[in-house]
């Protein structure tokens, strides 16, 4: 891990190895950050990551049943959807969460408007295995980075290295599991009344209806040209998640309720109380790219104090921290 101004501040980086996945623990440098503890960790095998607060608490749901091995990838954290989100011509979310992604120690110049920050950068290129299912050669270049106030921001930038001439197009999502205390006390602000694909109805298109989003059963939908920062409340811990995106015009909802949860092998019976995907997405109008072009797409999450007003949760106030 490095900081943007200088690496040597670097204060902790660690791998170990938690069955055959290698895990990079990073945690900021004191002089960066107050609270040293904050941090991530990050497993090489699909380029995943979680997410803790200054008390060492998850702030990203992790299965209580995952599975630290290969093939699958881990159930939680976030996870990269590409070349594809869900099902279609590749296995479902695409084959970048099942490969092992290298640490990049000399990336290209990255344009960053903000100093002071912790980051790491992994990167993805074709295997011969995965050009016979996807015959594209590509960059994928991910940068984590921990901001001073602990936010967890995630920055993708892909590039057409193809040298046949030709194009190639994706779809794309940061699948983001948000530890959540009981998702019956969950609300979700700045999807209310947009378009969304139902994924639950073969992805009909309707439009959400009433002015909150709550959840009291299964729920898979993907938000279409929603706006740029959403916010998720959970309302027992009086705690806020902020959802800040770029680049990324969709938003995917999903938590599989209980009789799914019980279907997954790798996810315990009730974890689905405590877990509630919200991910930066790019599907109904997926990307195309010429030799050379690159894409770029990012996700900031942070962490503030729920508002709380005469019993009800004012979401201008959660959506303007
Ligand atoms: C979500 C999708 O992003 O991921 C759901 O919207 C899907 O349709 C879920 O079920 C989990 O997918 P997987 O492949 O990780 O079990």
């Amino acid at each position: 891990m490095r900081t943007a101004s200088t690496s040597s501040t670097v204060r902790a980086l660690m791998a170990s190895t938690r069955s055959s996945c290698v895990r990079f623990v990073a945690v900021l440098p004191r002089q960066i950050i107050n609270a040293s503890l904050i941090g991530y960790d990050i497993y090489l095998y699909g380029g995943q990551v979680t997410w803790k607060n200054e008390h060492r608490e998850e702030l990203l749901f992790v299965s209580s049943k995952a599975i630290f091995k290969p093939p699958k990838a881990i159930r939680g954290g976030i996870t990269i959807c590409f070349p594809q989100f869900g099902s279609g011509a590749l296995d479902r979310h695409g084959f970048a969460r099942n490969r092992f992604w290298s640490i990049d120690n000399d990336p290209p110049p990255f344009p960053t408007n903000t100093t002071n920050k912790a980051f790491i950068d992994l990167i993805l290129k074709q295997s011969e295995e995965d050009a016979k299912i996807w015959p594209h050669r590509y960059e994928f270049r991910l940068r984590i980075t921990l901001g001073p106030g602990g936010d967890l921001m995630l920055t993708s930038r892909i590039r057409n290295t193809n040298t046949d001439g030709k194009s190639f197009t994706f779809t794309f999502a940061y699948h983001t599991h948000l530890y959540v205390t009981d998702i019956s006390e969950v609300r979700v602000e700045g999807l209310e009344t947009l378009d969304y694909l139902d994924n639950l109805k073969d992805r009909e298109r309707f439009t959400e209806q009433g002015d909150a989003i709550t959840f009291e059963s299964e729920v898979d939908k993907i938000y279409l040209s929603t706006p740029t920062k959403i916010a998720i409340l959970d309302h027992e811990r009086k705690r806020t998640f902020v959802l800040r995106k770029d680049g990324l015009p969709d938003a995917v909802v999903w938590n599989p309720w209980d009789k799914k949860a019980k279907a997954m092998p790798d996810f315990g019976d009730d974890d689905y109380m405590h877990m509630l995907c919200v991910e930066a997405a790019c599907v109904e109008k997926p990307i195309t790219l010429k030799p050379g072009e690159e894409w770029k797409g990012r996700q900031e999450l942070s962490v503030v104090p729920s508002s709380y007003c005469s019993g009800q949760l004012d979401p201008r106030r959660a959506l303007s921290v």
